[in-house]
């Protein structure tokens, strides 16, 4: 029986909803052996998302759930965030950064830039570094960023890509350089083993683009969040590492990658993509 010292401690961010959600639940019912810390930005969402959870799923859930509030793009909750883990486990094993916005209501470009990147790609970098030497004192330590292929240039670029046609350049641009986050951290952490994935839910059925956009989701098609879900839980158990570190891209949640950048075959280029 696993006691509170060897567990894998795994925070995931923006976990009272959606993909985050999902991944919590899924990640409880699969063992014992972990103890999530289900992020959420308001406190009061992390309490009712956990106790939903609890009433939807209760004698299922084996892993401990704890809500913890963690607002990306507040220093002081990230601070906070980081006193927390230290004092009650003295390490972190597993970050999933989850949380991420598209912005749906109507705003100037430069309000919609300003809030997109703060959240999906200003939050990430600031989180992820204040919490490396939490990582750093855990084994196997592992940072999952969820982004999507809506990030990828080369996609972008193909005329033939069948989701060409869905607009939103402020979230695509976010979620590029989130990709890029993702490709500096997998080269910046080899030193001390750190592993990092970059990670595509697909399209899938949340609260992502508002109540609208939910129904809108349902009708066209959309995955359950579940499926990401079950993928995700791959990745934290390292079954999914062979395709993410030996080609360069984002972690598709059916298998294999989706390239996020332009390839380039051949040459001395090839030899520096992570
Ligand atoms: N659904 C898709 O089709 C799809 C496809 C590709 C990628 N993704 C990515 O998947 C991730 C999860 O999204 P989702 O689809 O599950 O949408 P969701 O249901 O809206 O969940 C997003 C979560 O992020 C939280 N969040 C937003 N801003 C935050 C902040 N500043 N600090 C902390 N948490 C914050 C939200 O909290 P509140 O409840 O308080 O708003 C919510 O819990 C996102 O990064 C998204 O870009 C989704």
């Amino acid at each position: 029986m696993s006691t509170a010292a060897d567990k894998t401690i795994i925070l995931i961010t923006g976990a009272n909803s959606g993909i985050g959600l999902e991944t919590i639940i899924a990640l409880s019912k699969s063992s014992p052996s972990y103890h999530l810390l289900l992020g959420s930005r308001s406190f009061q969402k992390g309490q009712a998302a956990l106790s939903k959870i609890q009433a939807d799923h209760g004698p299922a859930l084996l892993s401990p759930i704890t809500p913890i509030e963690v607002d990306v793009t507040s220093t002081s909750t990230i601070e906070a965030t980081k006193t927390y883990l230290e004092s009650t486990f003295s390490r972190l094993n597993i970050l999933i950064q989850n949380a991420g916005i598209i912005v749906h209501r109507p705003c100037t470009t430069l309000e919609n830039l300003r809030l997109t990147f703060e959240t999906n790609v200003f939050g990430p970098r600031v989180l992820t570094e204040t919490l490396v030497p939490l990582l750093q004192k855990s084994t196997n330590p592992r940072v999952i960023y969820v982004s999507s292929e809506q990030g990828s240039i080369t996609l972008r670029s193909d005329p033939e890509y069948p989701w060409r046609d869905v607009p939103g350049t402020e979230y695509r641009m976010s979620k590029a350089a989130l990709n890029m986050l993702a490709a500096c951290d997998r080269y910046g952490f080899r030193s001390w083993g750190g592993k990092v994935t970059s990670f595509n839910p697909g399209w899938c059925v949340t609260n992502l683009t508002g109540e609208e956009g939910r129904v809108m989701r349902e009708r066209g098609g959309a995955r359950s969040a579940e499926d990401p879900a079950r993928a995700l839980v791959e990745v934290v158990n390292g079954k999914r590492d062979k395709e993410a570190r030996e080609e360069s891209g984002i972690l598709y949640l059916d298998g294999g990658v989706r390239p996020w950048s332009s390839k380039i075959r051949g040459g001395c280029l090839r030899a520096v993509v992570v």
